[in-house]
């Protein structure tokens, strides 16, 4: 009978905890078996066919040993990694999902997975857009942007806004969608070519590239002599504390990640927090995954964006499981431009 038969299922496998900067050599490709059927008696399996997966910064945080600290769980050695990724559905016993289906959400890196308890995939419903947008601007990544830009900070017309991580998955929309809002908009990205693209294909009113300038903290006094109203926190660090000296009074900062932190034995430290008290400024962490009921509403923005070219959106795209090691790695030294993703299999 058709799925009986196992299938080979080629994985990308942690071989161990990780300490600073990841490599390749952290992982190793596999190959594994696996039936084309979900578990005859079980009522919420789903057999799924990876088609996209998606490299984002917090893998990394789930390869290091888990401690007290850790609040997102971790990867296990010896079992593949899991993250976000666009799926098709091969079998099901699950009500909410029947074959033929397509899904962004939680899956594992490999070409198969065998789901238990799908919480957090969602069913495609518009395929008029490219696919792999579900790994990014329209998967978590752009729920990222949304939640912290819209929800977290709440921008107004002629406010000034500035994005670290400017060109990534995240960074790109939140620029964009804070353009929409009447914004004046600055990003700061690592690379020349990064902040071309953010001036000349994304929109953004200005830019620069940190890694040229000796001094962060007059850098923003250039780009935002009247000061930051909104500060969008990709790479916290040395970025973070510059930041804080140009806010003005009552901005926000929405706290979307520190990727400047993920690696270091021992965090740095932010000097000028104190700024926060006088400055009445509000830092708010958040979790893209808390906002995911606003799921459809962000759709009906974003989609009509995208199609009438008012919203664009850079993909950095490798192919094939053997190079997701790399692609993962790179996102530690901007290697990738735009959102990194890996395609696992065309549908
Ligand atoms: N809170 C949430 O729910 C949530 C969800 C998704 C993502 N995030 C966070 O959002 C941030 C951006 O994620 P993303 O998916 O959009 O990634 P991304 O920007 O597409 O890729 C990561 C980028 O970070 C920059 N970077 C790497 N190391 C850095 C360092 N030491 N200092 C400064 N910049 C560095 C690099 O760009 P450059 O070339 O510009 O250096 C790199 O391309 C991350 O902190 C991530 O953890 C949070």
């Amino acid at each position: 009978m058709a799925g009986e038969e196992a299938v080979s299922n080629k994985q990308v496998i942690l071989n161990d905890y990780v300490t600073g900067f990841p490599k390749e050599s952290d992982m190793k490709i596999t190959t594994g078996s696996i039936k084309l059927k979900a578990p005859e008696g079980s009522n919420d399996t789903v057999l799924l066919k990876n088609l996209y997966i998606s490299c984002d910064p917090y893998l990394r945080l789930l390869m290091s040993k888990p401690d007290r600290a850790s609040v997102l769980g971790s990867s296990k050695p010896g079992s593949p990694l899991h993250g976000y990724g666009v799926a098709k559905v091969l079998d099901s016993t699950h009500p909410n999902y029947k074959k033929g289906d397509l899904v962004w959400g939680f899956t594992g890196w490999e070409e198969y997975s065998l789901i238990t308890s799908p919480q957090v995939l969602i069913k495609i419903q518009h395929t008029d857009v490219p696919l792999s947008y579900y790994t990014g601007i329209l998967g978590m990544p752009g729920m990222t942007a949304y939640a912290g830009l819209y929800e977290v900070c709440a921008p107004k017309k002629g406010e000034y806004v500035f994005v670290s991580a400017a060109s990534g998955a995240v960074g790109q929309l939140v620029g964009q969608l804070a353009k929409l809002a009447g914004c004046y908009v600055v990003g700061s990205a690592g690379s020349k070519e990064k902040v071309d693209l953010l001036k000349n294909k994304l929109g953004f009113d200005d830019a620069f590239n940190y890694k040229e300038e000796p001094d962060l903290d007059a850098a923003l006094k250039r780009c935002f002599p009247e000061g930051i109203d909104i500060y969008f926190e990709n790479v916290g660090g040395k970025m973070l504390d510059a930041v804080l000296l140009n806010m003005r009074l009552c901005g926000r900062i929405a706290v979307c990640g520190m990727i400047s932190q993920y690696n270091l034995e021992k965090p740095e430290g932010v000097h000028n927090l104190m700024l926060v008290v006088g400055k009445r400024i509000r830092m708010q962490g958040f979790a893209a995954g808390d906002y995911y009921h606003l799921y459809p509403k962000f759709l009906e923005l974003v989609i009509p964006a995208i199609k009438e070219g008012k919203i664009v959106y850079v993909e950095d795209i490798a192919e094939g499981l053997e190079n997701a090691p790399a692609a993962l790695v790179g996102l530690f030294s901007g290697r990738n431009v735009g959102k990194q993703l890996v395609v696992v299999a065309r549908e």
